[in-house]
C-alpha cells in the first residue's frame, strides 16, 4: 500500500476542492440557507446577492450576452437534457461528434425515435473529428450540432471554431458540451462562435456535486420541461417566458452554486492556462514515464496530451482489473471501463472493455504520476 490514496479521477470529478469552496458552502448553510428570489427577509435577499453574484460571474467566465442567460442545473447532464429536448424538435436534423457521452446521445437517440434525424461524423487516426465529412454532412442540412469540446475518454480537444463556422454557414445552431473543458480552456462562447455551453459545477469549476450551468445566447426558442415556482410572476398559472425563469423552476441548489462561486473566483486567481498546463504537464510526464512498459497502448493525440485526460490499455491485464489492483495494492484511484462514452469508445476501437483513464487536476503532482508509473511498472512483473 502506498501512502496517501492518489486521487487520479478529476475528469469524474474534481478533489479536493479549493479550501475557499469548503468555506463557501459552509458559510452559505449557516448564514444564508434562505430560499433565494422568494421572500422578502433578510436571509433570502443576501441568499439571492449570492445566486446573481454566481451568475454574473459564470457570464463572465464564459462571455455571455448577458447574465440573465446563465441558468443553475443539477449538474452537465441536466443542463444538456434542457436544451436538447427543448429545442430540438422532430424533422429537425442534428450532426454530433465521434465521442460523444451518454448525456448527449441518450437524449438525441430518444429524439431520434420521435422523428428527429441523427447523424455522427466520424472520428480521424489521431483522435480528433474529421472535419471533411462533418462538413459534408452539414452540407445536407443542420439544424443543431451538438459536440463534445473535450474527449472523457481521449483527453483531445475539437475544432470548435471550425465546428461553428461550418454550421454557422448551414444556418445551424453549436450545442458545446463543456464538461471537460470549463474551467480547463479559456471558452469566450462569442469568440469561439457557440451558441449554447452546458457543463457542470463539480468538474473544472471546482463547486460541489449537483449543480450545473447552461448558458445560452439569445433569442433560442427553447422550451421548458420543468415548470413551476420561480418566486415572480406568481399570479400567471404559466411559466415567464424570460431567462433565467424559463428553464429554473424551484428551490435552487443554493449551497451548490455559492461553492460553484468560490471554484470560479478562485481559478480565476489561478488562471484557467496555468491550470491547463499544469495537467498537461503531468499527463506528459506519465506517458513518458510509461513509454517502455511492454504492453502499453495510449488513446491520446500521438504528438502529445492535448489535456490532463490519458486513456490506456495493458496487454497484460484487462481494464478493470488493473483499476482495482490500483485501488486495492497501491491507494491509486483511476476510471475504468466505458467512462459512460460507449460511442468515443466504438470510434477508437476500446468497445466493449474499455480503457483504464487517469484524469489529472490542479492539485495532483509529480509524485502522484511517480507512483502511478511505478505501480504499473509493478503489474507488469
Ligand atoms: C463529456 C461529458 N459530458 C457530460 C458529462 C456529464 O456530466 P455530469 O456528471 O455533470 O452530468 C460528463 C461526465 O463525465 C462528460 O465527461
Amino acid at each position: 500500500m502506498g501512502e496517501e490514496f492518489v486521487y487520479l479521477d478529476n475528469a469524474a470529478t474534481t478533489w479536493p476542492k479549493p479550501e475557499q469552496v469548503y468555506q463557501a458552502v459552509d458559510k452559505t448553510m449557516r448564514e444564508s440557507c434562505a430560499n433565494p428570489g422568494r421572500s422578502s427577509h433578510q436571509m433570502s435577499l443576501k441568499a439571492e446577492r449570492i445566486v446573481e453574484e454566481a451568475r454574473q460571474a459564470v457570464a463572465q467566465f464564459f462571455n455571455a450576452p448577458s447574465h440573465k442567460n446563465v441558468v443553475f442545473t443539477l449538474n452537465c447532464t441536466d443542463a444538456l437534457n434542457i436544451i436538447l429536448k427543448g429545442l430540438i424538435k422532430p424533422g429537425d436534423r442534428v450532426i454530433t461528434g465521434p465521442y460523444e457521452h451518454n448525456s448527449v446521445m441518450r437524449p438525441l437517440r430518444t429524439l431520434q425515435r420521435s422523428g428527429t434525424s441523427v447523424a455522427i461524423a466520424p472520428g480521424t487516426s489521431d483522435f480528433s473529428i474529421d472535419l471533411d465529412r462533418f462538413r459534408n454532412l452539414c452540407k445536407e442540412g443542420v439544424d443543431y450540432a451538438v459536440v463534445s469540446h473535450v474527449s472523457n475518454v481521449t483527453g483531445c480537444i475539437a475544432p470548435v471554431r471550425e465546428i461553428a463556422d461550418i454550421v454557422h454557414e448551414k444556418g445551424g445552431i453549436l450545442i458545446l458540451d463543456a464538461a471537460q473543458s470549463a474551467g480547463i480552456i479559456d471558452i469566450d462562447m462569442q469568440l469561439l462562435g457557440v451558441d449554447v455551453i452546458a457543463a457542470p459545477g463539480h468538474k473544472g469549476l471546482m463547486g460541489p456535486m449537483g449543480v450545473g450551468i447552461l448558458v445560452l445566447g439569445d433569442n433560442l426558442p427553447v422550451q421548458p420541461f420543468r415548470e413551476g415556482g420561480t418566486g415572480n410572476k406568481s399570479q400567471e398559472d404559466s411559466q415567464p417566458k424570460e431567462l433565467p425563469w424559463l428553464l429554473e423552476a424551484g428551490t435552487a441548489n443554493l449551497p451548490g452554486i455559492a461553492g460553484l462561486l468560490a471554484g470560479i473566483r478562485y481559478i480565476q486567481s489561478i488562471g484557467v492556462n496555468t491550470i491547463a498546463e499544469h495537467e498537461k504537464e503531468l499527463a506528459r510526464r506519465l506517458v513518458d514515464g510509461l513509454k517502455k512498459l511492454d504492453g502499453i497502448r495510449f488513446y491520446c493525440d500521438p504528438g502529445e496530451p492535448q489535456t490532463g485526460v490519458i486513456s490506456f490499455t495493458l496487454d497484460f491485464m484487462d481494464v478493470s482489473l488493473t483499476g482495482t489492483m490500483l485501488d486495492q495494492a497501491f491507494n491509486i484511484g483511476v476510471r475504468t471501463g466505458l467512462h459512460c462514452a460507449p460511442a468515443a469508445h466504438k470510434t477508437i476501437g476500446t468497445f466493449p472493455a474499455g480503457t483504464v483513464r487517469v484524469s489529472f487536476g490542479y492539485y495532483n503532482r509529480s509524485d502522484h504520476v511517480d507512483r502511478l508509473i511505478c505501480s504499473l511498472y509493478a503489474l507488469a512483473r
